[in-house]
């Protein structure tokens, strides 16, 4: 059985890399073992090693994933035979209401990741560029969460 919680995050500026770092310290403090790992170096694939993953990225350019990670999101995409029903998730997206596009790649991963049969911990909570409240919110009702799945 997978074990243990996987933080990954993508960016382009660094709010979601601070966020997930933030995320994991707090988890930490709680007791959870946590794993953080930037997308643009992760396998997608890997995610069946988990049994619980926090996804925080961010949209860039019209929609799109930032850049770096754009292997990650392709793969999660675009793999038929990826099963993750042993997996627990939540995704926080950030963007900015000024693109029409709001938060795109935050839903494109919460979409994709539940095509694979991933299971959500919470709804998808999409941020504007004041994020930190909604941020402290959403980590609350993981740690909520991750207590009930152990
Ligand atoms: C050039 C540019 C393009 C952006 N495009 C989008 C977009 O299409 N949709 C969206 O919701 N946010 C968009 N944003 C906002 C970013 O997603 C937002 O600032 C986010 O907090 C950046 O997080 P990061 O530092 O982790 O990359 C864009 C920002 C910039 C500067």
């Amino acid at each position: 059985m997978p074990s243990g919680l996987v933080i990954l995050y993508a960016t382009v500026s660094g709010n979601a890399e601070q966020l997930a770092l933030a995320a994991a310290q707090a988890l930490r403090a709680h007791g959870h073992v946590a794993e953080v790992h930037n997308a643009a170096d992760f396998p997608a694939a890997r995610l069946r090693e988990y049994r619980a993953a926090l996804l925080i990225v961010s949209t860039w350019g019209e929609g799109e994933p930032p850049p770096d990670a754009a292997d990650f999101f392709a793969a999660l995409e675009g793999e038929p035979s990826l099963e993750l029903r042993n997996l627990n998730y939540a995704v926080l997206a950030l963007g900015s209401s000024m693109y029409r596009d709001f938060c795109a790649s935050g839903r494109r991963v919460d979409e994709d990741l539940a095509r694979h049969g991933a299971r959500r911990l919470l709804d998808r909570v999409e941020c504007d560029t004041k994020f930190k409240a909604d941020f402290e919110r959403w980590l609350g009702r993981v740690q909520e969460a991750l207590q009930k799945l152990s």
